[in-house]
């Protein structure tokens, strides 16, 4: 991939498509980049809205057919925001075409989805990127800076819930993400992705073994589809309608064994009455604790056990300082950004990582190394709710 600029093409371009133009967009306004990330073109499958988010977001080109941006040698890096059943067709095609690949979470429906894709980028030695957009967050990439600094000690426990709603009202429709055919699991997929991602990042450990239940508390649903975000056309489905069975976890908890003797136990759900989008994470080790909520996007707690006994107490730092990951390329201290600059850190790291031509993602983290592994623990606890016993990591790789 020559040259002073990278050619993006982009699949997809509702929620995560917004997120991603914008982060594509802006990630050279804020960051000082070896290279200049081109909006080269946008794809998608219904002409009128895509020409439009095209001139929205100023795509220079657009296409219905995702195989053209696969022949044209312009474009370096084919970015994946579609849902997860389109991932493994479009990742293994634009690996094959020797293109640099962006694929969004989780990587694939199933284990063994997410391992050809994994086999297809490193086969074709070419860089694979995730969007684990969290990562990007200044107080989690901070909490990591933590544990690396030794501040955390021996890992005892660690916590992790994802809370969401908008699904509790069994008017809404059965769109794409409650369909097994289409997401592959439910809130497990799509939310635990993020937590078990969050926790192997912060921490570097691994997961062992898990176990874990599933529950669905609304069995059918009208037919419909998502129309932007996380709203549906609920409103727009009138008269007798045409009912679903739904296939997947409303709701999902799991224990878990870590490599470095900790456990764990996670929660997701989108039926948590009042929670929106209410992500966290907290870890409690020998010298320290820690404790991430998205609602308090800008800050982490920190609680040092090393100090005298009273100078102890938990610590709301605002990681919004130049001395925090990332915030410093934006504003003052105290002035915070929020989501949408997570994919803007995520586009200029992966920037900055194919200037620096490394094959398949080198050390640039999450990569499908990462999304693999994700995807085995998202597996593993799909077999144990099932099957209903512990399952140990070794029987899913
Ligand atoms: N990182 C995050 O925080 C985050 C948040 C939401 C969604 N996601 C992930 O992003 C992906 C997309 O989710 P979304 O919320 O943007 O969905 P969405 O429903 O808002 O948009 C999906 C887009 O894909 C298009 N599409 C669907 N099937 C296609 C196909 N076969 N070929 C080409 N285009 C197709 C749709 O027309 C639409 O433009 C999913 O994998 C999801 O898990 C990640």
């Amino acid at each position: 991939m020559p040259g002073d600029s990278l050619n993006v093409g982009l699949v997809g371009y509702q929620f995560m498509g917004k997120a991603h133009s914008n982060a594509w967009l802006q990630a050279p306004h804020f960051f000082d980049l070896p290279r200049q990330p081109v909006m080269h073109t946008l794809c998608g499958r219904s002409l009128e809205p895509l020409k439009a988010t095209a001139k929205r977001w100023g795509w220079k080109n657009y296409t219905q057919d995702y195989r053209e941006m696969l022949k044209n040698p312009e474009i370096d890096l084919i970015d994946v925001s579609v849902p997860n059943n389109a991932h493994p067709e479009i990742v293994i095609a634009a690996a094959e075409a020797k293109k640099a690949v962006a694929c969004e979470k989780p990587l694939a429906r199933t284990y063994e989805e997410a391992k050809a894709m994994h086999a297809a980028v490193k086969k074709a030695k070419v860089n694979n990127y995730v969007w684990f957009n969290y990562r990007r967050v200044p107080a989690v990439a901070y909490a990591r800076q933590l544990v690396e600094q030794e501040r955390i000690g021996k890992i005892f426990h660690v916590r992790g819930l994802y809370l969401q709603d908008w699904i509790k009202d069994a008017n809404i429709p059965l769109v794409w993400r409650l369909s097994k055919e289409v997401a592959g699991s439910g809130s497990h997929g799509d939310l635990c992705a993020h937590t078990i991602d969050m926790l192997r990042y912060i921490s570097g450990d691994e997961f062992t073994e898990v176990c874990g239940i599933f529950e669905t508390f609304i069995k059918q649903r009208p037919i419909g589809r998502m129309v932007e975000g996380l709203t549906t056309n609920a409103q727009e489905i009138k008269g007798p309608r045409e009912m679903g069975k739904v296939e997947v976890d409303d709701a999902v908890w799991f224990l878990c064994k870590l490599k470095g003797g900790g456990v764990g136990t996670f929660e997701a759900t989108r039926f948590a009455t009042g929670y929106h989008n209410a992500n966290s994470i907290e870890i409690n080790g020998e010298k320290g604790s820690l404790r991430f909520d998205f609602s308090n996007f800008s800050y982490l707690e920190f609680f040092d056990d090393t100090l005298p006994a009273s100078e102890k107490g938990w610590r709301r730092i605002s990681c919004t300082t130049g001395n925090h990951p990332y915030a410093g390329k934006y504003w003052p201290a105290d002035h915070p950004i929020g989501y949408a600059e997570t994919f803007v850190n995520t586009a200029a790291d992966i920037v900055a990582h194919v200037a620096d031509s490394k094959a398949s993602a080198g050390d640039f983290h999450a990569n499908f190394d990462d999304g693999l592994a994700c995807q085995a623990v998202l597996e593993a606890v799909t077999v144990s709710a099932k099957e209903k016993r512990w399952v140990n990591l070794k029987e899913i790789k």
